[in-house]
């Protein structure tokens, strides 16, 4: 009985290891890995991948040379064929923490650089899937036990426009995204985003005379000549789908800031900001849209901004770290301490495994923050990350807008968890 089973102890005999390069959705190699474990028990996933990246994520290896210029991942798939699997099959591991130990410290680097995090991710996941199987358990019950926590589903932030490196640079501000804060249901979460998009995508038309093209997470992409001009295309689309905005639709927008910071400047669209009138504009912003969490609305370096950010901000809108913390414990204290956010963006790829993505969880529920499960630009049809959400208990969902598959298999994964396992999208 799978049910009885599940309340056994875990112990995973690690037969093989297993790796293949394949394409990530914006045409890029990445890899899919492959864990099959002596009980006969397997599991696989595969890997996304970032375009803003932060400076203090772990290292993606990638070939070099000619091939998909510069950017193959054979490299990566040859280190878990060969040397991973060399050390680690045949050895027993009772938790997910110790075969990620194993890793960090086979990779024997600071930064995963050596055999690369996505090679290393690529094994945690794959074992963490073949744990999950061996268990007799859903991917999510699984990382709810490994997280000591009750699983619920993650409210999504649905992208509606991109800008920034998602889509050409035509607007500075890489996400405006919508969020339904008292939704019941991602069921009903998505009929409104859907009517949301549909309406955007009439008002791009009639504004800007252009048909539907969308960016890397499938967001709308029009030439606003401002990002005030795409914050209030955000806000006519929702009024024009006969929603109330604020309590019915709200925003959150990903500044992706560091993307725009140059010269000692923030370079927003036409202008040049200070640190000081970066600060005023993200506050005038909060003031006149519907913004409930700014990401990234600084630098990743400008410590000093974002403790001035929190202190004016904080309490009205969420402050929310990605670049700035990377998934990284060591940036996760330093901004508890130093009180520069109150929330973290979680991508497992940015630390490597997936025992340090639970230790940054840990540690910001510890100081009280919201923590919200991410994709990444580059995506595949996988979706683990909807059990990860789901299973760590996470606020928020970030996976990108309700067009293409890659995005499409995460929410339909929490679809599935809604109204097949029973999960609820709570208050709170
Ligand atoms: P990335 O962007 O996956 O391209 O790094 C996503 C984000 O900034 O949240
Ligand atoms: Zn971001």
């Amino acid at each position: 009985m799978p049910l009885k089973r599940s309340w056994q102890r875990l112990m995973s005999e690690i037969a093989s290891l297993s790796a293949i390069e394949i394409l990530d959705s914006r045409g890029k190699p990445t890899l899919l890995a492959r864990c099959d474990l002596a009980d006969g028990s397997l599991g696989a996933a595969s890997l996304p991948s970032g375009a803003s990246t932060g400076a203090a994520e772990a290292h993606e290896l990638r070939d070099g040379g000619d091939r998909y210029a510069g950017q193959g991942c054979l490299r990566a798939v040859a280190n878990i064929n060969s040397e991973i699997n060399k050390a680690l099959a045949g050895r027993r591991f009772e938790r997910q923490a110790q075969l990620d130990k194993a890793l960090i410290e086979l990779d024997g680097s600071l930064n995963k650089s050596r055999l690369g995090s996505n090679a290393i991710l690529g094994v945690s996941l794959a074992f963490c899937r073949a744990q999950s199987a061996q268990a007799g358990l859903p991917l999510y019950r699984h990382l709810a036990r490994m997280a000591d926590l009750a699983p619920r589903l993650p409210r999504p932030m649905i992208n509606l426009f991109s800008g920034g490196a998602h889509a050409g640079g035509q607007v500075a501000i890489q996400d405006v995204q919508l969020v339904l804060p008292k939704a019941q249901s991602i069921r009903h979460t998505l009929e409104v985003a859907s009517d949301v998009f549909r309406a955007a995508a009439k008002l791009i038309r009639s504004r800007y005379g252009m048909r539907l093209l969308t960016a890397d997470e499938g967001g709308l992409a029009p030439p606003c000549e401002s990002s005030e001009a795409l914050l209030s295309a955000a806000v006519d689309a929702i009024l024009a789908a006969g929603y109330k905005m604020g309590d019915e639709v709200a925003l959150t927008l990903d500044v992706a800031a560091t993307q725009f910071y140059e010269d000692d400047c923030y370079q927003l669209d036409a202008e040049e900001l200070s640190r000081e009138a970066m600060i005023a504009r993200l506050e005038n912003w909060c003031r006149d849209y519907p913004i409930v969490s700014l990401e990234d609305g600084l630098q990743q370096d400008d410590w000093t901004g974002w403790r001035k950010l929190l202190q004016r901000l904080g309490g009205r809108v969420k402050i929310l770290g990605d670049d700035l913390l990377c998934t990284n414990t060591g940036r996760i204290q330093r901004a508890i301490s130093e009180n520069a956010a109150d929330s973290l963006l979680l991508k497992v790829n940015q630390i490597g495994t997936l025992t340090e993505a639970l230790a940054a969880l840990k540690l910001a529920r510890q100081a009280g923050w919201q923590v919200v499960i991410s994709a990444r630009s580059g995506e595949t049809e996988d979706d683990w990350l909807a059990d990860l959400a789901a299973g760590w208990a996470a606020d928020y969902i970030k996976v990108g807008s309700i067009t293409q598959s890659e995005r499409l298999a995460k929410y339909n994964r929490l679809l599935v968890l809604e109204q097949m396992d029973g999960l609820r999208l709570e208050q709170r």
